[in-house]
């Protein structure tokens, strides 16, 4: 595992957003560090991700951003020169995967059966992202189809919330959560940034509480 991935570990929880207008990258960057979870996973589903990126890295040499929803090689590179310290998927795209290990980008694809978790081994992967995680069984799921792939572990996202994400953190298979329950989409577009941080400091509780 690189120290990025350990980085994710010890943060816990990836907020996973969605930002619409380059402009709430700062105040969300933000919010995020006074919560407490300096982390975030910036969704390349709109226009204005690759710019949000760097205006957090940038600005934010602490926060550990990467760059979610990776479809394509080139919007892993995009994502990478605009600063993104790894890069997650929704599934397992064997052209970004070998394209981020032949460039040394941190990469955790989405696997959701054992024979995509299979895949992302014999990549030489270690971490994987299980999503939508909720959808697909859940904790109980990962439990049951991790017991042969000693070594692997999970980042579950998808429908992952501050009550379920406990028994997730509690878990050693569990790398750390992806989620949005923090960073909404609606609280976001209205600028309430307070709001933003009072739910990352209650998540950032939680790591604590459950991890110690
Ligand atoms: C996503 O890709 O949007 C993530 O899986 C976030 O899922 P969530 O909104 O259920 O946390």
């Amino acid at each position: 595992m690189n120290d990025v991935l350990r980085q994710l570990q010890k943060i816990g929880i990836v907020p996973v957003v969605v930002i619409n207008d380059a402009k709430d990258a700062k105040p969300l960057a933000e919010a995020l560090i006074k919560g407490g979870l300096p982390c975030a996973e910036v969704t390349f589903r709109t226009d204005a991700a690759e710019e949000s990126i760097k205006i957090i890295s940038e600005n934010f040499p602490e926060m550990f951003v990467g760059a979610g929803t990776v479809l394509t090689p080139e919007q892993a590179d995009r994502a990478v020169a605009a600063g993104a310290k790894f890069i997650v998927s929704p599934g397992l795209n064997p052209k970004v995967v070998e394209h981020c290990i032949k460039k040394g980008y941190p990469v955790a694809p989405g696997t959701a059966t054992p024979s995509e978790m299979e895949q992302a081994m014999s990549f030489g992967l270690d971490v994987v992202k299980f999503f939508p995680a909720e959808n697909n069984g859940g904790l109980s799921y990962i439990k049951a189809v991790a017991a042969p792939y000693v070594g692997l572990k999970f980042m579950p996202t998808g429908g992952i919330n501050a009550t379920n994400v406990r028994d997730y953190l509690a878990n050693d298979k569990i790398l750390c959560c992806g989620g949005s329950w923090m960073v909404k989409g609606d609280l976001i577009k209205a600028g309430d940034f307070a709001k933003i941080e009072e739910l990352t400091r209650e998540a950032a509780n939680i790591v604590k509480e459950v991890r110690g």
